[in-house]
């Protein structure tokens, strides 16, 4: 504790950081792996059309989202501040404080839907436990399907439970941001991380050697570009900033309670890296199952939760696995949801001087009205579309394939035009213990050039500007 307070000067002496190296990697992780790795990724991945999507979602994270991920690292860490805060302390001009006001609104929109898939996910233990899924192994392949496909459709439109599960999912969120960070995340993140990859692990070995497994892994290593439009490359790069929870301050946030001898640079490619891998293995476990038992691979968001519950029907013990499976993926995602929040709460502690425990009640009830007013098929707004689309999907794409990355668009250029490479080479290589010269400076040129191009030529593409 010594030694961040040394750190720490200059800075509020009531902010926390994380204890070790060890326990930034794991917070950051659990702010990485979540819904994304295994429930997105997977839907997304079958909706466009495999390999060749893998591919450029692939480049996306080398390119854009590493490269953003130290970026983030670099403010928050520098100011030991909110995503707001950082371009006040920076003596920024006040416009860019857009990029912290921005990323609150991504909080809150991302907040809506994704509060409603971890009730999902938590009402899925429940049913679990209830022995829901005791029944699939007796079935035909064509028989289980069709009871996991409508035991998904019951779970997410039914008149009350929904709305419930949500409630209770947001709850959790709420009770452990009070406990404070570095007791509520750290201690969550360290201990369960590491289980629910071995979990994820068995699933793909039996799902490896079921009758689908070479489609649905020659789906997922099949490159056809034909299939590929400027819609495909913008959900890629939205997943990848999703992925690595990048673009609304997230990582600025986590940044300020990294302890001063962390490598940042080390770390942003361990999170991504690892994070790459969980994903890639929730899609080697799902896809054989998609073609084992005839689900459509473009399926959408129940695609998770209809394949989880066949694999595990065929292994020993499965339905105590199939609990743990999902006990421990409603963490994941609790633990990405901490992550989304801490960004509003800190704001409102810092800036507007709010006590922590109002902060957080405030904003997690409008995220759970809103949100539960909005997604569920069954609420008052269940039939609404807006664009052509539902709410639930508006707020997914407004997020994910616009605030995210023109966010990420502004810290790119941020980072990579108005600090001095004098001072990035001072706090990425902490202020010269690192000999890490020439890495410094192949990301610095990274960041002003290869990044901000490439989400530019993106951005004129979807509009329309650019063809290719
Ligand atoms: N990365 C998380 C996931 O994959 C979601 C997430 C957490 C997130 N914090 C974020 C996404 C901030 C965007 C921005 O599930």
């Amino acid at each position: 504790m010594k030694n961040d307070e040394k750190f720490l000067a200059g800075s509020p002496k009531s902010r926390e950081t994380f204890s070790s190296g060890l326990a930034i990697f794991f917070a950051t992780l659990g702010s990485a792996v979540g819904l994304g790795n295994i429930w997105k990724f997977p839907y997304l991945t079958g909706a466009n059309g495999g390999g060749a999507f893998i591919l450029i979602y692939l480049v996306c994270i080398a390119l854009v989202g590493v490269p953003i991920m130290v970026a983030e690292f670099y403010l928050g860490r520098k100011t030991r501040s909110n995503a707001v805060g950082v371009f006040r302390k920076l003596k920024a001009s006040k416009y860019w404080r857009v990029i912290g006001f921005m990323g609150m609104a991504s909080s809150f929109l991302i907040m809506f839907f994704y509060s409603a898939v971890a009730g999902w996910v938590y009402a899925y233990v429940f049913k679990a436990i209830r022995g829901d899924f005791r029944g699939l192994s007796g079935l035909s392949f064509e028989q289980a399907r069709l009871v996991v496909e409508s035991q998904f459709s019951e779970a997410v439109s039914g008149p009350v439970s929904p709305f419930v599960w949500q409630a209770i999912a947001i709850s959790v969120v709420a009770l452990i941001l009070c406990a404070g960070v570095k007791k509520g995340i750290e201690r969550v993140t360290k201990t369960l991380m590491p289980v629910l990859l071995v979990l994820i692990v068995v699933c793909v070995i039996r799902a490896l050697t079921l009758e689908g497994a070479t489609e649905g892994f020659n789906f997922l290593a099949r490159v056809d570009f034909s299939k590929v439009d400027a819609s495909v490359v913008l959900t890629a790069l939205g997943l990848a900033f999703f992925k690595l929870s990048l673009g609304m301050g997230t990582m600025i946030t986590y940044g300020s309670y990294f302890t001063s001898d962390n490598n940042l640079i080390k770390t942003s490619f361990h999170v991504a890296l690892s994070d790459t891998v969980v994903s890639l293995l929730a899609g080697l476990a799902v896809f054989p199952v998609v073609f084992t038992f005839g689900l459509a691979p473009e399926g959408g968001p129940g695609l998770l939760f209809q394949t989880i519950p066949l694999v595990f029907s065929l292994l020993p013990f499965g339905n105590i696995l199939l609990i743990l499976f999902f006990l421990l993926t409603s963490i994941a995602a609790t633990t990405a949801m901490i992550s989304m929040v801490e960004v509003v709460v800190v704001f409102f502690t810092e800036e507007l001087k709010m006590k922590r425990t109002t902060a957080v009640l405030l904003n997690t009830s409008v995220m759970l009205i809103v949100g539960a007013l909005t997604v569920h098929p069954s609420s008052i707004f269940g039939s609404a579309r807006i664009f052509g689309k539902s709410f639930f999907d508006s707020f997914d794409y407004m997020s994910s394939n616009i605030l995210l990355p023109i966010g990420g668009l502004l810290i790119a250029i941020y980072v990579g035009y108005r600090v001095s490479s004098a001072n990035l080479k001072l706090e990425l290589s902490n202020q010269g213990i690192l000999k890490n010269g020439r890495l410094v400076s192949t990301y610095h040129s990274v960041l002003r050039y290869v990044t901000p191009l490439l989400l530019f030529l993106v951005f004129l593409n979807v509009i329309g500007v650019l063809t290719f």
